[in-house]
């Protein structure tokens, strides 16, 4: 382990506590949401922490997030920063590849992330609600977490190797997709590498996911018509200088989006159950404005969808109070100053959008459930752009927000409509121990569907 810098001048100020050798490494582990508050009411926007050969510095606070987010490539790092995911996206894919290849690849999403393919992809999440809410019984006792988790893995199969494979593949791609998330966590964050069977089991894994990718990749060069999908536009893409992607990279960067957007999106869908039960209100005003939209109609479109600007608030305020990316971090190649600190090459930055989000001079009453603070007339995220950083800002912005708005949007205006749900536990805290943060097992919620008006009464 490299000895940290401690001794830089005009370092910002370190928090206290922290153990020999590892640092504050144990209480990030625990509960960072905890440290990085205490961090933040005893030193404000900036202060440093301990890591196991890195120094973590933590910028909180709006002026403290603009700084962080409007750095360039050349200054900060993401690549550095993430190489646990290395193991799983492949070498050379996304963080791992140099900034300008990186550009390229994220480059080829924003083809699969056009209008008219969201449009696609909406009606793949309208059938798949319908579908799976319609094996829901009339009344039952669900884990929402589970829930969210498996439905989001549905939508995005659908949405990345097609309609067809949803029903074909699953099964065998959720299981491999486990494996590899198996092997990301706390270990794989300090070393990648180490020879234990979880890492084994994601590293067979990946071979394997290569081998079912290459085998769709063989069956669509033979029928190339007809298929819209994220895998098609992989398929179809090539770098700047004319190469088609390999086998490997495709399958890296169906990785990539799968990990940026999958559990991110089922930790929020759970997230909004627990707040509507919590929340009565709130869940009848957003039945009425199903109501108001769609009139008796059952069949949603992609356009209702974007009518539905109360339930959009309250994705925006789940995600405020509970953003499932509670750090993000950047390693610093240039030194720089902040409010008069010195921040040397070679630390960490960490921004954390689960404690920026709760500053009150940003959001008043941060506490508070409040999906009116997006209405027109308050507008509270866009009078502070670095404000709700849920999805990150600048350059690295999440390039998913539009589809996992009409993903949950579709979602939850299929359960609005057909079901009223129930607290089952006293509370739901934050489960720290995954690297997306949701609620902590069991989640429960009871449900119970709405009986329909016959038809003529
Ligand atoms: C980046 C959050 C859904 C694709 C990010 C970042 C955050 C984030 C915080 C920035 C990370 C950083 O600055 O280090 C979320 C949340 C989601 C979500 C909370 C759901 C509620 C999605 C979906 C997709 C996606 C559905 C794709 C369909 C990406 C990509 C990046 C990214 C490609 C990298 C952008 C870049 O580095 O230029 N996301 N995301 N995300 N997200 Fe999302």
């Amino acid at each position: 382990l490299r000895p940290l810098p401690l001794d830089t001048p005009n370092l910002p100020p370190m928090l206290p506590g922290g153990l020999p050798f590892v640092g504050h490494a144990a209480e990030l582990r625990s509960n960072p949401v905890a440290m990085v508050q205490r961090g933040r009411d005893m030193f404000g926007d900036i202060f440093c922490v301990r890591l196991p050969g890195t120094l973590g510095v933590v910028m909180t606070g709006h002026a403290a997030q603009e700084k962080y987010f409007r750095f360039r490539d050349d200054e900060v790092s993401q690549r550095e920063a993430y190489q646990l995911m290395t193991p799983v996206f492949g070498k050379g894919i996304a963080y791992d590849a140099e900034p300008q290849i990186m550009k390229e690849q994220l480059g080829f999403f924003h083809g699969a992330l056009r209008e008219s393919r969201l449009r696609t992809y909406t009606d793949g999440f309208i059938a798949e609600s319908e579908h799976f809410f319609g094996q829901w019984g009339d009344t039952g006792e669900v884990n929402m977490l589970e829930v969210g988790n498996e439905v989001t893995l549905y939508t995005s199969t659908r949405c990345l190797l097609g309609d067809k494979m949803r029903f074909k593949l699953s099964r065998e791609f959720s299981e491999l997709y486990a494996d590899l998330e198996g092997g990301i966590n706390v270990i794989s964050f300090f070393a990648p590498y180490l020879p234990l069977p979880a890492m084994r089991r994601r590293d067979k894994a990946r071979v394997k996911m290569v081998e079912l990718i290459e085998k769709i990749v063989a069956e669509r060069r033979l029928d190339p018509e007809g298929h819209e999908d994220i895998l098609q536009t992989l398929v179809e893409s090539s770098y700047a200088d004319g190469r088609k992607l390999t086998v490997d990279e495709i399958t890296g960067l169906i990785l990539t989006i799968m990990f940026a957007g999958h559990h991110t999106s089922g930790v929020t869908f759970s997230w909004i159950a627990v707040l509507l039960a919590q929340h009565p209100h709130i869940f009848r005003r957003l039945v009425a404005e199903q109501r108001e939209i769609l009139g008796d109609r059952e069949r949603i479109t992609y356009d209702d969808l974007q009518k539905m600007k109360l339930l959009e608030g309250t994705i925006k305020e789940a995600l405020r109070l509970y953003p499932p990316i509670i750090l993000v971090m950047r390693r610093v190649l240039k030194a720089f100053e902040f409010q008069g600190k010195h921040v040397p090459e070679g630390s960490m930055i960490i921004a954390s959008p689960a404690v920026g989000h709760r500053v009150p001079d940003v959001f008043p009453e941060p506490h508070r459930f409040d999906p009116d603070r997006y209405l027109a007339g308050r507008e509270e995220d866009k009078r502070w752009p670095y404000g709700h950083i849920a999805f990150g800002a600048g350059r690295h912005r999440c390039m998913g927000i539009v589809f996992a708005q009409l993903q949950l949007r579709a979602l939850w205006s299929h359960l609005l409509r057909n079901f009223e749900l129930d607290m089952l536990d006293p509370s739901y805290p934050v489960d720290y121990t995954n690297l997306i943060a949701g609620p902590r097992p069991p989640c429960r919620i009871r449900y119970r569907r709405i009986a329909k008006p016959s038809a003529g009464a």
